[in-house]
């Protein structure tokens, strides 16, 4: 059998100008540029040293490489590029979901695809994919730099389509993994300074850790950016925050390492230069797969682990043994937990929820 996959191509965009395409699925670390690779090897197995990072050559800028494609049940496929200036083909009616890819991320990349289509097809709601990639594909610390702007971006958007209606922000509900969970919080922090109006709903998966990590509330994802914050942490202190940012938090296998991907020890430098970028960078990226299965199903069921070993490199979370409550992980889960912090344990492959205690 012959199986077709239409071919995206992507470009990372170095300072160099070299371009190169960068398909999550299918390009090899190998191939990247070598300050990439560096970047991404000091990521997958010692995670990342922080240093204070200053951001001067942040202001080249442009808001129109942020790219807004808007799909909905009439137009599942094809998303429709709206016009940040004016805005008006929101339809205001159906609930809005908003997609934020991550670090290395695109729009058309088959996870952001995947939360999209499972959303059309669990809702009648409006999906709006927040293209980023000119940013995102670059080096880390490049594209950390861009965070605040697009996320400034798209909350004066945001602001601007509820001017001069009785809409409310509070119907909205962000989606990011990586990067695009701490833009979700800034951008959650901006619409309440601009319109003063909160936003429903932020679920970061694996919001990104690097340089993030002694950043103020103000500068990353914390649980006052929107009514409710839920954050499923799958690499914590490699790609991902460590410890708490969310309304609740939930630590899947422990929040660090996911089964079915490579643990650092199985794997020589040399090795991963062979494998595609998914595989490489699976712990980070399993936060998505796990979100696109919750959205339709209710069988990530979460305990709650107060009292954990919190052993860094063994993750933050165990389950709790003495007095133990559940609860759901993922796209149903109730917005007014009983706890704040959970661990979730999963299969190595899909389906991963386990549907049990
Ligand atoms: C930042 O700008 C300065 C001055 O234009 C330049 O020398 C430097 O190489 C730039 N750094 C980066 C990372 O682009
Ligand atoms: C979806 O929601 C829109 C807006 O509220 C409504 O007009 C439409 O009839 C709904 N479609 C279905 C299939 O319920």
């Amino acid at each position: 059998m012959v199986i077709l996959r239409s071919v995206i191509v992507f470009c990372v965009f170095l300072h160099l100008n070299v371009c190169i395409p960068l398909d999550e699925d299918t390009i090899t670390l190998g191939t990247l540029p070598e300050g990439l690779i560096n970047e991404i090897v000091s990521f997958v197995t010692t995670g990342f040293v922080e240093e204070f990072y200053d951001c001067l050559n942040n202001s080249i800028f442009k808001e129109d490489d942020v790219k807004l494609l808007l799909y909905t049940p009439e137009n599942p496929e094809k998303g429709i590029l709206l016009n940040k200036a004016n805005p008006t083909s929101f339809n205001l009616e159906r609930p809005v979901k908003i997609l934020i890819h991550g670090w290395l991320g695109h729009n058309n990349n088959v996870r952001i695809q995947g939360l999209k289509r499972a959303y059309l097809e669990t809702y009648n709601c409006s999906v709006i994919a927040v293209g980023w990639s000119k940013y995102s594909h670059d080096l880390y610390s490049s594209s950390f730099c861009y965070i605040p702007r697009i996320a400034d971006t798209i909350a004066r958007l945001l602001c601007r389509v509820r001017e001069g209606t009785d809409y409310k922000l509070n119907r909205i509900h962000v989606v990011g993994h990586s990067l695009g969970g701490q833009m979700a919080g800034l951008i959650g922090q901006q619409v309440q300074n601009l319109c003063e109006q909160k936003l429903g709903r932020i679920t970061a998966l694996d919001p990104a850790g690097p340089l993030f990590s002694y950043l103020s509330n103000d500068r990353r994802l914390d649980p006052s950016d929107a009514k409710f914050v839920d954050v499923i942490h799958t690499n914590q202190e490699y790609l991902g925050f460590y410890g708490d940012c969310g309304t609740v938090d939930f630590y899947i296998n422990c929040g660090t390492l996911q089964p079915g991907c490579l643990y650092k020890k199985v794997i020589s430098i040399v090795d991963i230069m062979n494998l595609p970028l998914h595989y490489v960078l699976c712990n980070h990226f399993r936060s998505m797969d796990y979100m696109i299965e919750s959205i339709y199903s209710r069988k990530f069921i979460a305990t709650s682990c107060e009292g954990c070993p919190g052993e860094r490199l063994t993750g933050l979370c165990g389950e709790d043994v003495v007095s133990p409550k559940y609860t759901i992980m993922g796209e149903h889960t109730p917005l007014k937990p009983s706890f704040k912090r959970y661990f979730v344990p999963t299969n190595s492959e899909t389906p991963f929820a386990l549907g049990r205690y």
